[in-house]
Parts: C-alpha cells; sequence; structure tokens
C-alpha cells in the first residue's frame, strides 16, 4: 500500500513536471497569444462533414455539404441572366470581365434561404437576417467571418473597404441573442446603408444555451430601431455577456465554416472581422481571373494568402499598397502578430514584398508552399469551396484552431498564390502579449486533442507527405 503511494506521488510528480514544462515550452513559443480572433485561419473539416475537397479535382460540383439549398446551375455561357443581371451590368467593363471569370471558373449559384439546423451540439439559424442584394457565383466575391456581438463595431469600417456580400456567422447563445439583434437593428437602421444591402448574418447557440424567444425571421424588426439609443456593441465589458457569465468557450469554427458555406459566391475571403482589406479587392481579384494567366488559373489546387499588417492606435489604416510601405519604413505599421507570433504569419517572401512597389491591377507575386520555415504558417487567403474547412472540435481559447486545415492544405499539396497589391490590415491598435492562465490551460488541453486524436485522424484521412506538420 505504501509503495503504491509513494510510487503514485512520484508519478505524479512526473506528470506535473511534463505539463509544466509542456504549457511553458507551448506558451512562450509556438503558438500566438491573445486574441487569435482576428487571426483567422482554417482550421480542418468538420470531420463529421467529411465532404473533403479532392486535391485534383477541380470540379466545383462539390460543394462541402450536402445542405445548401438546391444549387441553381447555369450553362458557362449563359446570356439570359434576366433577374439578377441588374446588379451587375453598371458598366459593359465590368460585365465583360464577370463573363471572363464564369468562363474560367466553372461555378454554381447558391440560394438565400433562411433555414434552422442542427449542427453538432450547436442550432444554426442559417441566413437568418439576409442582404437585400443577391449575387450569381461568378459575381463578387464574399468576406466570410464570424464574431459575438461585441465585435460589430468593425462591420461598418469593414463594409466600407469591401463593398462587397458579407456572410457572418454570430454567436448567440442565451441572453447575448438579443444584444445580438439589437445590434444587427442598430446597425441595419442606423449606420450604413451597405450593411442592409450586403451583410448577410447567420446565427448560432449551443443546444444547451438556446435563447428564451427566438422571432422566425420575417418578424425580427418589427419596429424601427431607435437611434438615440448607444449601439449595444460599444463597449461591451465582458462581464455583461452571458457566454463570460456561463463560462462558454467561443466555438470559432463552427463560425467559419457556416460562415463560409453559405457564401453565394465561388471565390470567399475567410477572415476575421477585424481584419480591414485594401480597397478595390474585390475588382482587381476578379479582373486578375478574368485574364486568365498562369498560375492563377493552373489547375492544382491553389489559395490566394493575403498579406497581413497591424498600425498603431492612432494611425489611418492604409488605403494603397504605396502608404502601407511608407507606414512600415516609419514603424507605424508593422507585419501582423510580429511581437506575438511571428512564425504564425510569416509569408514566403515577405522581405521581397515589401519591397516591391505597388503596380497597378492585381498578380500573382509568389508562389510559396506550407513548408520549411513555413510549416505553421496560418495563412489568411481567397479561397474556394472546394477547401478543408476547420476543425469544429477547436475553440478560439484554445488557439491552433486553423493548424489542422494549414496540415490539409499541405498534404494536398496546395500551391499559395501570394497577391501582390492586396493588404489586410487590422483594427488600429498594436496588439501586445498578455498572460491569461485559462487560456494557457485550454491551450495545452487543445494540444493534447490534436496531438493525440486530430493529428491521427489527419494522417488516415489525409495521408502524410514529407515537410508538413500540424
Ligand atoms: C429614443 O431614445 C432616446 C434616448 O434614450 C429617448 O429619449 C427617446 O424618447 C426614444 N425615442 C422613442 C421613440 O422611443
Ligand atoms: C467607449 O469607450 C471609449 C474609451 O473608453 C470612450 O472614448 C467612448 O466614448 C465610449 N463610447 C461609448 C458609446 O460609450
Ligand atoms: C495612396 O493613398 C494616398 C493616401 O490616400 C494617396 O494620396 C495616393 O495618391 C495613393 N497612391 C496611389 C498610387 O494610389
Amino acid at each position: 500500500m505504501y509503495s503504491n503511494r509513494k510510487s503514485f506521488a512520484i508519478k505524479l510528480v512526473a506528470v506535473t513536471c511534463v505539463v509544466y514544462l509542456f504549457i511553458h515550452v507551448f506558451t512562450n513559443t509556438a503558438v500566438p497569444v491573445i486574441r487569435e480572433m482576428q487571426e483567422s485561419g482554417r482550421s480542418l473539416a468538420a470531420l463529421e462533414n467529411l465532404d473533403i475537397p479532392i486535391a485534383d479535382a477541380d470540379n466545383f460540383k462539390q460543394i462541402p455539404t450536402g445542405t445548401e439549398a438546391p444549387p441553381q446551375p447555369h450553362p458557362q455561357n449563359n446570356n439570359e441572366d434576366k433577374a439578377e443581371s441588374s446588379d451587375s451590368s453598371t458598366t459593359s467593363h465590368i460585365d465583360t470581365v464577370r463573363t471572363e471569370v464564369l468562363n474560367n471558373i466553372k461555378c454554381t449559384d447558391k440560394a438565400l434561404e433562411s433555414r434552422i439546423q442542427q449542427r453538432g451540439d450547436y442550432w444554426v439559424l442559417y441566413n437568418y437576417i439576409k442582404a437585400l442584394k443577391t449575387f450569381r457565383c461568378h459575381e463578387s466575391i464574399t468576406y466570410t467571418t464570424h464574431a459575438d456581438y461585441s465585435f460589430m463595431d468593425n462591420l461598418v469600417p469593414l463594409l466600407e473597404r469591401w463593398r462587397g456580400p458579407i456572410s457572418i456567422a454570430v454567436h448567440a447563445p442565451g441572453t447575448d441573442f438579443q444584444n445580438t439583434m439589437d445590434s444587427i437593428a442598430y446597425l441595419r437602421d442606423c449606420s450604413s446603408p451597405l450593411v442592409r444591402e450586403l451583410v448577410t448574418f447567420h446565427i448560432y447557440f449551443s443546444t444547451k444555451h438556446v435563447p428564451n424567444e427566438v422571432p422566425k425571421p420575417d418578424k425580427v424588426f418589427a419596429e424601427p430601431y431607435n437611434c438615440s439609443l448607444t449601439p449595444p456593441f460599444m463597449n461591451v465589458s465582458s462581464e455583461n455577456m452571458y457566454k463570460s457569465q456561463k463560462k462558454l468557450l467561443y466555438p470559432v469554427n463552427v463560425g467559419r465554416n457556416v460562415a463560409r458555406e453559405t457564401a453565394q459566391t465561388h471565390f470567399f475571403l475567410a477572415s476575421d472581422i477585424e481584419l480591414y482589406p485594401s480597397p478595390n479587392l474585390i475588382e482587381k481579384f476578379l479582373k486578375m481571373i478574368a485574364d486568365n494567366t498562369d498560375p492563377a488559373l493552373s489547375k492544382d489546387p491553389k489559395v490566394f494568402p493575403i498579406h497581413i499588417f497591424e498600425v498603431g492606435a492612432n494611425q489611418q489604416v492604409p488605403e494603397n499598397k504605396t502608404t502601407l510601405l511608407d507606414m512600415l519604413s516609419k514603424g507605424t505599421a508593422i507585419p501582423f502578430h510580429k511581437k506575438l507570433c511571428p512564425g504564425c504569419h510569416t509569408v514566403p517572401k515577405s522581405k521581397e514584398w515589401q519591397t516591391a512597389k505597388e503596380t497597378k491591377g492585381l498578380h500573382v507575386f509568389h508562389v510559396g508552399k506550407r513548408t520549411g520555415r513555413f510549416i505553421h504558417w496560418e495563412p489568411i487567403f481567397i479561397g474556394t469551396a472546394r477547401d478543408p474547412l476547420y476543425d469544429e472540435r477547436l475553440s478560439w481559447e484554445g488557439k491552433m484552431d486553423k493548424m489542422p486545415q494549414g496540415y490539409a492544405l499541405c498534404v494536398l499539396d496546395y500551391n499559395f498564390l501570394i497577391l501582390d497589391n492586396a493588404f489586410l490590415v487590422h483594427k488600429p491598435g498594436i496588439k501586445i502579449y498578455k498572460k491569461d492562465p485559462r487560456r494557457a490551460m485550454l491551450a495545452s488541453k487543445t494540444h493534447q486533442l490534436i496531438s493525440k486524436i486530430i493529428f491521427p485522424e489527419l494522417k488516415v484521412l489525409y495521408g502524410t507527405r514529407k515537410g508538413c506538420a500540424v
């Protein structure tokens, strides 16, 4: 008995040391700290919805999830765009670009229909609040993102730069639901008209935290919002949020996947709401696709990563690369998470990118891989429904939420076509490291989950490739 206890005690000490060491190494090196809310990424496919894109299939018919509203296939050279064509026919130049895009990508239109559906442990109200403007699959790029209501102050600055469709999944458990609805009402009634026009909201919450009342989509905003009231998303303190009171984790990848799967367009930019894109990105990108030159049109699996930067709290977000380069040289802008997790966002040929002057239009600057120095890279990119989704078992608090997707992209031998004149800038304010014991604990659990369960699954499902790691 005594010796059993003694050996138990020794084991306990040993295990504690290992755990301590692990947490120490983990929190101080490999992994990013603080709000990767903004540092999106992709984690791998919701493994339950295993419609994983196949590396060599350039055929866009495989849309992940068979649950979307029935797609409306349209022939490639369709001249009879009646209903929706008024949306895009502002100038003949834009029309020509769109026609060329449609010739170069084969895509399927998707309806914008509200529906309630369970997804793992969550209820999802898909397309709960719909944008007025709808898009055919080749007509634009959708910015897909996730948030809770306390992040909604980003929506208008984001829209002013993006000026295209946004698909956003909002986590709204319990009493956070009403604040979320009020926030959306404020944005639609009292801020920029772009919100009504371009933003589609999806709502989700755990089956254990269903709000007391959920109106039908057509009954949500019965009365106009009182615009004299303070916007409900301003200066929210986390103690007042239901999510914090109940100590819920933020299911970041459920939101990312919901927003992605509901995008109406073939291309989307899966991002975090605090990352604002450089202006005119949509038109420039579609022009590049219309021009149909290699490597952008290569059949090899590919995504289009975008460089990310941070600027000081009192700085303007730069309007173009010329201004950005100027700010970098003055130190008023820095590469994203330079101070938190340089390895996570170091982009291949970034030095060259930062010395290359702005040019006209948009092109592929460099074709990179997620190997070597970039083995833990968590790129944010323009991609399509063929790319692996994110693992919905991972939370924002647990970190590493995009690593499984990064691994899948690597094993599938994706090319990373880094764009030259486009960039993302985080909402002004440079992040610094803050100790957070709860997150450190959750991060260590996540690391266990990934190494013991998820990584072995990925190896079975995708296989292995030299130079790839989670
Ligand atoms: C709107 O809110 C303001 C500020 O609280 C209040 O004074 C006003 O009476 C409200 N208006 C209506 C129509 O409820
Ligand atoms: C929010 O907080 C900031 C900084 O503390 C303050 O300047 C601002 O007035 C507040 N806004 C509202 C609407 O309360
Ligand atoms: C870049 O933006 C700055 C500031 O908005 C503007 O003055 C400048 O003309 C722009 N440069 C180019 C090349 O568009």
